[in-house]
């Protein structure tokens, strides 16, 4: 009897997520609560948000749920695992004391210190005085961070000390992101190159996934707002054999044997948001499930069945699994709705994602799409992730280029620099 798998989530990251387990021989059923169109083609769709605990629980009961995989850090952050564990069922995903890493930057802060892994020095505040009255005194540019989720928004650079105070008082006066706001973290501003490092861990072992990196900022050459990523390469190559050393020996180890100590063992995905600066990695931040858009090269290169890997993590015992990867590089190019971040229209038909995969090595991920009088339109900010494999990465690059010029829809955006600091590394290491 083959296996029945619940993925949760309906983004770009859940698409390839699907995509891949539906690869498995291990797999008999795939759902997906809510899922996407572009997801539909692999899973059954289940119209039960992520956010509605108790129904994703009576529906993986209801079925007989073998594994369930979730892809965003809400449901985590509430307990889901916690909810679901409780029935019997296996879950790849942290419980929610575990989730804290993402879930709250204090704790991730305080755990940090506590086991001497590297980042960046900090304070926290609960009184808007307090934090005005450190930051006033503190050298620019710093970062502010809400302490709760706050959908990648929590988070400000300030390079003016009318900024950062603008900030603060958004957060903790205000609370435009609610109780995420009660305290904030105010640390030193880090300087390098950013890389997501993420592994598969039982707790104790860790089985990483090839190095990769986002571009988190809307506009060509990292200007304009954060978003949610707009594309993604890998392997990334700033994160060299001895980088990769040090974040495993001086960051991962340390902080799970940290969580183990504490009494919270971290089972599942766990990311790191990694700023790289003269071959030292100090942690920005952790993730408990995987990146997105990190999730959609990372899968393309991933040549070992997934399934089994979800299974042992979710079952705390993960055997040194080798790990088969496509060497060839790949990349992610988002493209979104015109006006994201900010607001934007939807509804607008998509043509083109045939054309686009018919070139060969090109996978179109859904994420903000829907199915409107039998036509495919945009649906969201992010709505796809065309995904891109070739012989090397600027290969990979023209690819996943050619294919995102066969998209159309009204207003449609996307970064034109993907993958050109990779192109920087290289050019910069050839004799
Ligand atoms: P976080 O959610 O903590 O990763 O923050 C979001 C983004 O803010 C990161 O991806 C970085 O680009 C930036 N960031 C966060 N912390 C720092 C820091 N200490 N120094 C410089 N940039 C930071
Ligand atoms: N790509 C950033 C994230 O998944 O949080």
């Amino acid at each position: 009897m083959g296996l029945k798998i619940l993925v949760v989530g309906g983004g770009g990251r859940e698409h390839a997520l699907v995509w891949k387990i539906a690869k498995s021989p291990l797999v008999e059923k795939i759902y997906a609560a809510p899922g996407n169109p572009g997801i539909a083609g692999n899973a059954e769709l289940v119209h039960v948000s992520v956010d509605d605990l108790p129904r994703l629980r009576d529906f993986a009961v209801s079925k007989r749920i073998d594994l369930t995989v979730v892809g965003p850090e809400a449901p985590l952050a509430a307990g889901l695992t916690d909810l679901l564990a409780r029935e019997g069922l296996l879950v790849c995903g942290p419980s929610k004391a575990a989730a804290q890493l993402e879930g709250s930057k204090v704790f991730t802060k305080n755990i940090l210190a506590k086991y001497g892994i590297p980042t960046a020095d900090f304070r926290v505040f609960d009184e808007f005085d307090d934090a005005q009255q450190y930051v006033l005194t503190h050298r620019l540019p710093l970062v502010i961070k809400a302490d709760g989720l706050a959908a990648g928004k929590g988070v400000a650079v300030a390079g003016t000390y009318e900024e950062a105070i603008a900030f603060l008082r958004d957060v903790m006066v205000d609370r435009v992101f609610g109780a995420a706001g009660e305290r904030v973290v105010v640390e030193d501003c880090l300087t390098g190159e950013e890389a997501s490092y993420i592994v598969f861990t039982d707790g104790e072992k860790i089985v990483p996934l090839p190095t990769s990196q986002d571009h988190k900022r809307i506009g060509d050459d990292d200007t304009g707002p954060n978003t949610g990523g707009m594309g993604a390469y890998s392997p990334a190559p700033v994160v060299t054999p001895e980088v990769e050393r040090k974040a495993l020996e001086k960051i991962f180890e340390p902080l799970l044997a940290g969580m183990r100590a504490e009494g919270m063992p971290f089972r599942g995905i766990l990311y790191g948001g990694l700023m790289i600066e003269r071959g030292e990695p100090k942690v920005l931040e952790f993730n408990v499930r995987f990146g997105d858009p990190e999730a959609q090269p990372l899968f393309m290169r991933l040549d070992s069945d997934l399934v089994p890997l979800l299974i042992q993590c979710a079952q705390g015992k993960l055997t040194d699994a080798e790990m088969k990867i496509d060497p060839r590089p790949t990349v992610c190019i988002v493209m979104s709705s015109g006006g994201y971040p900010g607001s934007y229209k939807k509804g607008f038909p998509i043509t083109g994602i045939d054309e686009a995969e018919r070139l060969g090595g090109v996978q179109v991920f859904h994420a903000g799409t829907a199915m409107k009088d039998g036509k495919l339109v945009n649906n969201g900010g992010r709505v796809l992730g065309v995904t891109a494999v070739d012989k090397d990465i600027r290969s990979a690059i023209g690819r996943g280029y050619r294919a995102v010029e066969a998209i159309h829809w009204e207003g449609a955006y996307f970064r034109t620099d993907i993958g050109k600091r990779a192109l920087a590394r290289i050019s910069d290491r050839a004799p």
